[in-house]
């Protein structure tokens, strides 16, 4: 049977993890927000409370939610501080060896579910690095994780049930419409996504269109928010080949080679908008920037 989680760890401080620490707390949930550095912690924590007063601002959240959830969230440099939690989500870059070191440094102190927000890597394998397999679970947020209504929860071989049931209500219960995929490379929404960013990235380097021409041609022939040049800087070129790499290596289909061009940008540091610089430039708030002179 499904509990109903109230205190959950989350470990790692960037976009993702604050992310989910935000809507978490604005869940009624108890947040015990970890990375090494303390004074990281207390500054995304400052951060996550800039992105709560702009809902305050919108009138989406009231003066004594913000207060409350705000309250929620718990600064912590040390893996003993997780001893309470019922479920601790990792949300630290995409490199298994650093998964598998946090699942291993955490997993002592807590009894409860291990959770990796990975976007491609096997929840069987990391899951077959701990001490409990049946506890291990993937829960997959979107970016920007306030904004994007999905979760995708993805099973490993061992998953027993009531981790399942459990993590797909804490889905529920943070907002997120939950999907539930097997443990396959990319999941579904990667499956899907990596391989249209790629053939986008394939379509500029055979010169097919300008990037201006080949996201307008998706944003409004498909509908899209965002073309998928943009969206890829808005995910992080790197990330994305990491997970073409992935895709590649463990389908075994050329038809997921990483196209050359994406793998170029990344040798040069060109990693999207949080570098500066991607298919676009972007000034220092990630605004994109325009104009003749950026060709
Ligand atoms: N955090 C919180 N809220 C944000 C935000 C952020 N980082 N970025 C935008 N928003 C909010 C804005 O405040 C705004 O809210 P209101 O409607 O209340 O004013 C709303 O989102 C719309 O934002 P904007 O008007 O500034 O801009 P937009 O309409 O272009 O929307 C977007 C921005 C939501 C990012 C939209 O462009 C979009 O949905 N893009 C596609 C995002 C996407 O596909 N994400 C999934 C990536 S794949 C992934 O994450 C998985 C993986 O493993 C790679």
């Amino acid at each position: 049977m499904a509990r109903n989680i109230q205190r959950i760890g989350v470990v790692g401080t960037g976009q993702m993890g604050r992310g989910i620490a935000q809507v978490a707390a604005q869940a009624g949930i108890h947040v015990v927000l970890m990375d090494t550095n303390i004074d990281l912690v207390r500054q995304a924590i400052a951060t996550i409370d800039v992105d709560l007063l702009k809902l305050v601002d919108k009138g989406k959240l009231s003066g004594s939610d913000h207060e409350a959830a705000w309250a929620r969230l718990e600064a912590a440099d040390a893996p003993a501080a997780l001893a309470q939690c019922e479920i601790v989500i990792e949300a630290v870059p995409e490199s298994e060896a650093l998964k598998r070191e946090i699942f291993a440094a955490v997993g002592p102190h807590m009894k409860g579910i291990l959770a990796t927000n990975t976007s491609s890597i096997s929840i069987t394998r990391l899951a077959a690095s701990t001490p409990r397999p049946h506890q291990v679970i993937g829960m997959h947020f979107m970016n920007p994780v306030p904004v994007m209504k999905l979760c995708e929860i993805i099973r490993g071989l061992a998953t027993d049930e009531d981790t399942y049931e459990t993590t797909l209500a804490l889905a529920k219960k943070l907002g997120k419409t939950a999907v539930t995929s097997r443990d396959r490379p990319g999941f579904i929404v990667n499956r899907i996504l990596i391989p249209l960013l790629n053939e986008a990235c394939f379509a500029l380097y055979e010169g097919l269109g300008t990037a201006a021409d080949i996201d307008t041609g998706i944003e409004l022939g498909l509908n899209h928010p965002m073309g998928p040049l943009t969206l890829a800087d808005f995910i992080g070129l790197d990330t994305c080949l990491s997970i073409a790499e992935v895709l590649h290596r463990e389908l075994g289909d050329d038809k997921y080679r990483p196209c050359p061009l994406l793998r170029q940008y990344v040798a040069a540091g060109w990693l999207g908008r949080k570098t500066g610089r991607g298919f676009y430039r972007y000034d220092a708030a990630g605004k994109k920037q325009t104009g003749w002179w950026l060709d």
